[in-house]
């Protein structure tokens, strides 16, 4: 079993050990970067971006934080993520489901191209079962009270213009959460999702083709909310409450961190 260095004990994650899926950039950079500031004894990044994720472990030090390649459409590479971290480290505590990707083209449903459905599918439902599964199983195994959250979305819960592929997958991942919250009580394991508004990550302003202020711009109008802009750290900062025992009595809980949703306010 891996040396792990001493922890302090006042923080809100002293001692746990913590799986971020899609944790090299965007909302699971930012959640890595929370979940080491408060204190996890490892918090290891899955993702398939390499030299990003690497990147991402330099800056905090590898100590603290590992990176493994691990494409969460695969059940062989989730289960050797899992089993790694298991015997390398002696348990799961946190799994932060939250890999996503989004498809290249509008997919407005008359237009839908099934193919990058198939794909986008494999990735947002799949992955996100797959990344749910086998955390439990591991959790379940050593008797571990963990948590594991999945990242949502406001297109959890509506639908819009376009991106009808993603909104499906979206409520998909809701409908993940729930099923596992009811099959998992009974070992104690909260899940519970966190559903972001539009923001600027990587993701969006590469889809959009937009830099981060412009993205920005854009997304205030889906926000009621004034005076505030949504960064990844707030979706982070929502996540640290929901693996905290601040929430321990909360599961199957769908947290929006969307300053009140507003179509074209
Ligand atoms: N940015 C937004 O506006 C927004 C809003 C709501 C929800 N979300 C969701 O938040 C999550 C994170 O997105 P983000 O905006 O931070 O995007 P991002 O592109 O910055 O980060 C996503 C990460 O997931 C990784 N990833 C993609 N496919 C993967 C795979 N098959 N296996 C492992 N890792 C994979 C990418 O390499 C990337 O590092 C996604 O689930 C996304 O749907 C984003």
């Amino acid at each position: 079993m891996a040396e792990i260095p001493s922890t302090n004990t006042n923080l809100r994650l002293s001692g746990k050990i913590a799986i971020v899926t899609g944790g090299a950039s965007g909302i699971g950079e930012a959640t890595v970067r929370v979940f080491a500031n408060e204190g996890v004894r490892v918090v290891v990044i899955a993702d398939i971006q390499d030299e990003l994720g690497n990147q991402v472990v330099e800056s905090i030090g590898n100590q603290r934080c590992i990176y493994v390649h691990c494409d969460v459409a695969e059940e062989d590479q989730v289960q050797n993520l899992i089993e790694s971290t298991v015997d390398t480290y002696g348990q799961v505590d946190i799994m932060f489901s939250n890999a996503g990707i989004i498809s290249p083209t509008s997919q407005t449903l008359m237009e839908l191209d099934m193919s990058q459905l198939d794909r986008l599918f494999s990735v947002n439902v799949r992955g996100m079962a797959l990344c749910v599964k086998h955390a439990a199983r591991a959790m379940v195994e050593g008797c571990v009270r963990g948590s594991i959250v999945c990242t949502g979305s406001v297109a959890s819960s509506q639908g819009g213009k376009n991106s009808t592929d993603y909104t499906m997958s979206k409520h998909a991942v809701l409908g993940l959460m729930r099923a596992a919250s009811v099959q998992l009580a009974t070992h104690g394991i909260r899940v519970n999702t966190v559903s972001p508004n539009g923001l600027a990550t990587p993701l969006t302003c590469t889809s959009l083709g937009m830099s981060e202020e412009k993205a920005q711009e854009t997304y205030q109008k889906f926000a009621r909310l004034e005076g505030v802009v949504l960064t990844p750290k707030h979706v982070a900062d929502a996540v640290l409450f929901l693996v905290s025992n601040e929430a321990e009595f909360i599961t199957g809980l769908d947290l929006r961190v969307d300053g009140g949703f507003a179509y074209g306010k």
